[in-house]
Order: structure tokens, then C-alpha cells, then sequence
């Protein structure tokens, strides 16, 4: 597909960014005077409580600081500041998954994060820089954790509802915590489904550190309770004060922690900061999605990842638009959940993954003409490369062919957007991200630094700091250096690899092509393939394993394991099952493999590394083409593929 589709004048007329000309006059100021590009935003957009000294310090490259000595406070900006205009406005309209609605204006907002901020201040002694986990459901008491915790400084950890106890217990302890704030459960598809066993399951493994586990009620499901540990954040919430000062914290503080997988088998914290994240997470919303007054913006996302906090949270709510959270799921009681939500609520800009997006499709390819979308504006999408068919049906059918998709680029450790079209803005190229974002110098290289040419597979790679970017990984400095930044050196100064592939045409638009590394994109959700063998290893049964992406219609990629057997007698379905039950126990449901193949062995260099481009190969059904010469044993190629044929 080589259609263009331009902007619609209508609403390209009143768009933040208005033209191409637009773009590039912000990009190319960014490009001349990049200090001076920053600091218009930050002082425009940021209520500062104390002034910065200098825009950003490249002293200790690649551990770059903002807006160094700057004061603020994110809870402010994104709640307080806006109580003389907006404490009437909704701030957040929740949805459950029975349908239950409620409207929570940024004034009740304001009551109920300073009520929850002073509840762990008081009753648990939570202060600036302490650590609190969040297993939590999409109610919106996480969001008011999330800015409890901002108000006071401490650093929040959100651990995705979907991973399992061992899963949560690892992330408790790399992260130290004091606090975990959980609730009974959820309702899932009209049933509840639990959290708080988990979080037993997890403390009672390991978790030392941790004082105290606050529990919110929303399934008033039974519960276990550990006396002394456990407490009701429903007994003890109205009892608070609804005034909790909140604390100044540099820009440079850690605003808070995502666990996130890479290439080895431990996730790793990414640690974000306080100006530079909000500043970018705020921006990214008014250029991206356009914002407007009165515009309602529902990001499908959970908060436990990355989008649910930049694109649920803290992007929309400090740039003062009222966001959508929604507890269920967009299939439920039918395929026309989402759009009847898009019409009730009468939702301008809705953002979600090519998966949601596919499934859609394909359970209720009419659904989007049963209700009223014409409030819709901008749609958005993230997390993997959409397919054409996937981007049309949503073009033609969901935004009626008068809506922008922004196809948004980035990653947990960017923060927010990279690479966007701009909707009054990008003429769009169906599927393909298109151009960095003003301030963002994103480039496609090679290994060694020089650039890819057009039309070739490189590295995406973004050459200057910017302000959203990770800061580090919690307790493993030389990790950070390590994972983003190779050896390659711009101006002297380090370059920070994606891990990403991405192809530029001759016109200089860019198309991601998908990672370069050891890690899996399952329903927009990224996996380690470290982390899924290392779970699989624990079974007894297993010698050796290997795991790679094996495209799927609906996920994008699913899982697909090559297992090696201590006795290739026990070679069996009820095994396959087996191994699931242990990657669903070590991670969580997220990571289970859609399909296994018992091999004799795996490829592996006469060094022992796994020629994971080769079972690739053979999963997708390719031709091989790679070199097998400098394998160990080259024939075992020829009978994996015919294993993985027959099966
Ligand atoms: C990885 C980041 C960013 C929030 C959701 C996932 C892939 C993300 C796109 C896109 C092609 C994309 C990349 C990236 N990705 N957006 N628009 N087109 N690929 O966050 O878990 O940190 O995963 O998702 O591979 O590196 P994440």
C-alpha cells in the first residue's frame, strides 16, 4: 500500500501543529538551538516551584541530567494547578466491566489523592524515595495510588495484574519496597478474578522488605487476611485529610520504576525521572492526540505497562483533559464494547494496540456502525507495527476516513512518543510511523555509526538525549550503559540504540521493522526469550530450550518453544501442558507458549550460542538461508525442520 492520505483541512485548520511547515520549523529550531528548544516548553508547560540552573547536563554522558536543581512537583501539575479552571471538569471517567460508571471531577480528584497520600503517610510512614509496589486493577483507586505516591515523593512500581506471585515477588525485592497497595480483585468478563492471593503467594516467598499491604475493595470477593500486614484501605481512607502538602522534588528525582524485559533473564527497572518525563508525557499529548478543550481520550492500555501510565495518567491529566479507565475488556458482553464506549462517553481520541485492533476486526468487522463515533478525531495506535488490512479497517470503518491515526513509536524507556505522524500535520504512509517528533533526533545507523542507506534495515537509534528518556536501571548503572548504548559515539557522545530495526524511503519516512534482539512482541507486549527459557529450565524434564516469536493473526507473535528432553521418552502433550503450568507459575499467563516442538537439540555455534535466526526461520516456514557451516552439528537444522513440518 503506497496511498498517501493528507491531513483533513477541517481539522488540520485548528490542529497544535497545523502543517508540515509547522513541523519543521519546530524541528529545525530544536536542531539549531536544542537548549533553547527545551527550555521554551519546560517553562512554558511546567509550574515550577523553584527555577532550574541549566537545561541539561551532558557531564556524565550517559547518565544525562534535565533541568538540573529545578523543583516541582507532578501530583501539582497534574492535579492542583489546574483546580481554579478545572475543578468541575471530570478528570477521569471510569468504567467497569458490568458497565457501573463514575465520573470523578479533578476536584474529587484532588480530595481523594490527598486523603490516600496522607493514609501512607501517616498510618505507614511512606516519605520521599521509598518504594511502593502496585498490583492493582484499572479502578481508579490506582490512579489515585499513582499520585498519592507522586505527592510524596515516593517512587511507585507498578507490577502488571497479569504476572504471576514469582513474577511480582522478584519485582518487590530488586525494587526494596515498603508498601504493596493491591485490591480483593477485579471483574473480568462478568466474573471476578483475584489479586490479592497473589500478592499472599508472593509475600510469603520472599518480599522481606515490605511493612505493609494495603487492600482495596472492589469484588468484595472473600479474602485471606495476615493480621499486623494487611489493611483496609476502604476502613481507614475516610478518616484521613483531604489536605496532604505535596513535596518539592528536583527534576532529577525518580518519578517512578517499570520492570520491563531484555536480552538476560532478569527484567529491569526503568527509571524515570520527575521534569523530564511530564514535561514530554504532556507535550506528546497535546501534539500527538491534538488535544482540545472538552476532549474526552481513552487509552485501552493498562496502567501496568508503560502506556497506561504516560497516555492513562500523567499525559493526559497534566495536560488537563478528562481520560477514560476502563476495568474490562473491549470484547465484553460483545465485540462492540469499545464503540459503544466511544459513544456514550462521547470519546474524541481513542488509542490502542494493532492486536485490540485486529481482534476487533475480526469478532465484529460491522460492530463500529452500530453506534455513534462521529466525536472521534485522532486514533492512535502502539506497541508492534500494524498490518495494512488492520490499518484500513480502522481508517475506513472506526474513524469513517475522516480521522488522522497516528501510528506512536516508542518504548518503556523512552518515556513517550519517538516517532508519530502528526494529525493536522503528516500526510500518512498506512502503517509506517513516519517522522521523529520535533526535539527527537531519531536516526537509522549501523552498528559502527554510520548511516543506513535508504531503502536498508538499520538501527534505530536516537542520537541526542531528550527529556522522557530512561535515567537508569534501578540498581544496575552499568546495565544501563551496557543494554542502550554501545560503543557507537555521535559527536563524541554516546548514541542511544532502540534495540529496534527501522528502514527510512526515499520521501524520509521511517518504518519500524521490529527488534533486533532476543525479544518477543506478544499482543504489544514485550518478552524476553531469556526470561521464558528460564522458567522453562525449571521443569525437571528439560535439558536445554529455546524460544522464539512465531507470527500470529490476532498477538502479532506468539510464543513457540524448541525443547530438548533430558529422556526423549517423556516426550508428550500432558508435558507441553506441564510446561506451560510452569511459565504461567514462574511469569504469569502473559508468557505462555502456543507451541512446542520436542527437538533432539538446538543449533548452537561451536561456542554454544543458540542460532536463534535459524529457528526463526524454520517456524516461520522460510527458507533457510543463513549460514549453518559454522554450526556444531549442521544436520540437526535439517531435522528440526522436519519436526516443526510435521507437527
Ligand atoms: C517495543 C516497546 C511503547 C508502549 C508499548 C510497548 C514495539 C512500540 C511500535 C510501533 C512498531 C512498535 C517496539 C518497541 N513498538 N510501538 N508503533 N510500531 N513497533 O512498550 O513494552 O516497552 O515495547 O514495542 O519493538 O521497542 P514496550
Amino acid at each position: 500500500m503506497s496511498e498517501i492520505y493528507y491531513p483533513n483541512p477541517e481539522f488540520a485548520k485548528d490542529a497544535a501543529i497545523p502543517s508540515m511547515d509547522a513541523y519543521w520549523e519546530l524541528q529545525n529550531k530544536a536542531i539549531e538551538d536544542y537548549d533553547g528548544f527545551w527550555k521554551g516548553f519546560a517553562d512554558e508547560k511546567i509550574e515550577w516551584l523553584a527555577p532550574y540552573d541549566k537545561v541539561l547536563d551532558e557531564s556524565d554522558a550517559p547518565f544525562y541530567k534535565w533541568f538540573t536543581n529545578g523543583k516541582l512537583n507532578v501530583s501539582n501539575q497534574c492535579i492542583d494547578r489546574h483546580l481554579d479552571t478545572k475543578a468541575d471538569q471530570n478528570a477521569i471517567i471510569f468504567e467497569g466491566d458490568k458497565g457501573d460508571a463514575e465520573h470523578i471531577t479533578y476536584g474529587q480528584l484532588s480530595t481523594r489523592v490527598n486523603k490516600m497520600a496522607n493514609l501512607l503517610k501517616n498510618e505507614f510512614g511512606v516519605k520521599k524515595g521509598d518504594r511502593v509496589v502496585l498490583y492493582m486493577p484499572m479502578i481508579p483507586e490506582a490512579a489515585y495510588a499513582m499520585l498519592a505516591c507522586t505527592r510524596l515523593g515516593a517512587i511507585h512500581s507498578i507490577v502488571f495484574g497479569g504476572f504471576s506471585s514469582e513474577a511480582l515477588k522478584d519485582r518487590i525485592e530488586d525494587a526494596e519496597a515498603k508498601i504493596v497497595i493491591t485490591a480483593d480483585g477485579v471483574f473480568r468478563k462478568g466474573k471476578p478474578y483475584m489479586l490479592k492471593n497473589v500478592v499472599d503467594d508472593a509475600l510469603s516467598q520472599g518480599g522481606k522488605s515490605v511493612e505493609a499491604v494495603l487492600v482495596v475493595k472492589r469484588n468484595n470477593e472473600e479474602i485471606a487476611w495476615v493480621e499486623g500486614r494487611d489493611h483496609s484501605y476502604n476502613e481507614m481512607i475516610n478518616a484521613q485529610s483531604d489536605i496532604c502538602p505535596f513535596e518539592p522534588m528536583d527534576s532529577e528525582d525518580p518519578l517512578f520504576l517499570l520492570y520491563t524485559s531484555g536480552s538476560t533473564g532478569k527484567p529491569k527497572g526503568v527509571q524515570h525521572s520527575t521534569a523530564g518525563y511530564i514535561l514530554w508525557a504532556q507535550m506528546t499529548m497535546e501534539w500527538v492526540f491534538d488535544l482540545r478543550k472538552d476532549d474526552v481520550f481513552w487509552c485501552t492500555a493498562d496502567i501496568g505497562w508503560i502506556t497506561g501510565h504516560t497516555y492513562i495518567i500523567y499525559g493526559p491529566l497534566a495536560a488537563g483533559t478528562t481520560t477514560v479507565m476502563f476495568e474490562g475488556v473491549p470484547t465484553y458482553p460483545d465485540a462492540g464494547r469499545a464503540w459503544k464506549m466511544v459513544q456514550d462517553h462521547n470519546i474524541t481520541q481513542f488509542y490502542t494496540a494493532p492486536t485490540a485492533i485486529r481482534l476487533l476486526n475480526k469478532t465484529g468487522e460491522d460492530e463500529p456502525k452500530k453506534y455513534d463515533l462521529s466525536k472521534l478525531r485522532v486514533l492512535g495506535t502502539v506497541g508492534e507495527p500494524i498490518d495494512p488490512p488492520a490499518w484500513k479497517w480502522y481508517y475506513e470503518v472506526v474513524g469513517n476516513s475522516k480521522c488522522a491515526i497516528v501510528d506512536t513509536y516508542w518504548q518503556t524507556e523512552t518515556g513517550g512518543h519517538m516517532i508519530s505522524p502528526l494529525p493536522g500535520a503528516t500526510p500518512i504512509k498506512p502503517a509506517c510511523a513516519t517522522f521523529a517528533l520535533p526535539g527527537i533526533m531519531a536516526e537509522i545507523i549501523e552498528e559502527d555509526g554510520t548511516p543506513t542507506p535508504v531503502g536498508e534495515k538499520g538501527f534505530m537509534c536516537i542520537t541526542r538525549p531528550w527529556p522522557s528518556m530512561i535515567r537508569n536501571i534501578w540498581g544496575d548503572p552499568e546495565r544501563f550503559k551496557k543494554a542502550y548504548f554501545g560503543d557507537c559515539k555521535k559527536d563524541g557522545k554516546p548514541v542511544y540504540f532502540t534495540g529496534d530495526g527501522a528502514m527510512m524511503d526515499e520521501d524520509g519516512y521511517i518504518t519500524i521493522t521490529g527488534r533486533t534482539d532476543d525479544v518477543i512482541n506478544v499482543s504489544g507486549h514485550r518478552m524476553g526469550t531469556a526470561e521464558v527459557e528460564a522458567a522453562i529450565k525449571k521443569h525437571d524434564a528439560v535439558a536445554a530450550v529455546a524460544v522464539v516469536g512465531k507470527p500470529h493473526d490476532i498477538k502479532g507473535e506468539g510464543i513457540f518453544a524448541y525443547l530438548v528432553l533430558k529422556n526423549p521418552d517423556d516426550a508428550s502433550d500432558e508435558l507441553k501442558v506441564a510446561i506451560n503450568q510452569v511459565i504461567k507459575k514462574e511469569i504469569g499467563a502473559i508468557a505462555l507458549c502456543d507451541a512446542m516442538a520436542f527437538v533432539p537439540d538446538v543449533p548452537k555455534t561451536r561456542s554454544g550460542k543458540i542460532m536463534r535466526r535459524i529457528l526463526r526461520s524454520i517456524v516461520k516456514g522460510e527458507e533457510i538461508t543463513q549460514d549453518t557451516s559454522t554450526l556444531e552439528d549442521p544436520s540437526i537444522v535439517w531435522i528440526i525442520e522436519a519436526i516443526v513440518k510435521e507437527a
